[in-house]
């Protein structure tokens, strides 16, 4: 029943959320409540092909909340969506039971979605399974399973299947604990590898440079004239700073 169902919620965001002080107040003030809630009615109207209307009842839910869910997503029991501004779960997307998300999660659509209708129906949002947790500013891409239990920090970009009692972290997102033990991962960061090799060239071509005592003095010159631009009195170097910090 309806009643159930929104009974169960009120009680999970009050065991969970040490700031909810009443279930009036949850009632009243949760913006992640209202949200399932337009997001029940919303659904039996889309259910119902009346696909306007819901998109309609969806709408003015983002409007109230801040949060988008479209009618045809699947929402499991329990959902608990917290603080919620920002977040955005698309038409495929399936969320499993005793799931909590936070404010600025992306559950999106992958590339299939740039082929606009021909992928009409087709599922292109991820399933997370149950009891996953998506820290704030997630985002998870594409037709892609969150297994159960697994947990997203906040921040990540998730593109590939989770397993289930893992954690994953970063930009693209990787698993860093699987079954409360922490994985060995030796996957380098592609960014900071890509910043060292750019380095590595720059240092070797002002070396060479360097050589050329004609054009070191107009560097030096242009240098003084514009210290902003490598005439810099500062000796940390920003992507030295950077680098260590990549642990590279
Ligand atoms: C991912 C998460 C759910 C895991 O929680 P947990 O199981 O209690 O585990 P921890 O917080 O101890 O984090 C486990 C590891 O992930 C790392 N980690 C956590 N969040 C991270 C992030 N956003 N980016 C990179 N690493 C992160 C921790 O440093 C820790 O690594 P370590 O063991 O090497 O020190 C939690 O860290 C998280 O991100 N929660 C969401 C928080 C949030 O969005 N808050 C908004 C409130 S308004």
């Amino acid at each position: 029943m309806f009643s159930d169902y929104l009974e169960e919620i009120i009680s999970t965001i009050m065991e969970l959320d040490p700031a909810a002080r009443s279930r009036f107040e949850v009632v009243l003030c949760y913006p992640g409540f209202h949200a399932v809630v337009f997001h029940r009615l919303s659904n039996k109207l889309w259910k119902s092909k009346r696909l306007t209307l819901a998109r309609f009842v969806s709408h003015l839910g983002r409007m109230l909340t801040g949060i988008e869910i479209h009618p045809g997503a699947t929402l499991g029991r329990r959902f608990v969506i917290d603080h919620g501004m920002g977040v955005v779960i698309g038409e495929t997307a399936v969320v499993g039971d005793d799931c909590f998300i936070y404010q600025g999660v992306t559950l999106g659509a992958g590339p299939e979605a740039r082929e606009g209708e021909k992928t009409r129906g087709v599922k292109r949002h991820p399933t997370l399974g149950n009891g996953v947790v998506v820290g704030s500013g997630a985002v998870i891409q594409g037709d892609i399973t969150i297994e159960d239990n697994a947990r997203v920090a906040s921040g990540s970009i998730v593109l590939k299947n989770v397993p289930a009692n893992s954690i994953v972290v970063g930009v693209p997102g990787r698993v860093i604990y699987r079954d409360g033990k922490k994985v060995d991962n030796s996957i380098p960061d592609i960014e900071a590898e890509a910043i060292k090799r750019l380095k590595n060239r720059l240092d070797s071509l002002e070396k060479k440079l360097s050589s050329m005592p004609n054009l070191c003095e107009d560097d030096d010159k242009s240098d003084a004239e514009n210290p902003e631009d490598g005439g810099s009195t500062d000796n940390s170097d920003p992507v030295d700073v950077f680098l260590q910090g990549a642990g590279i």
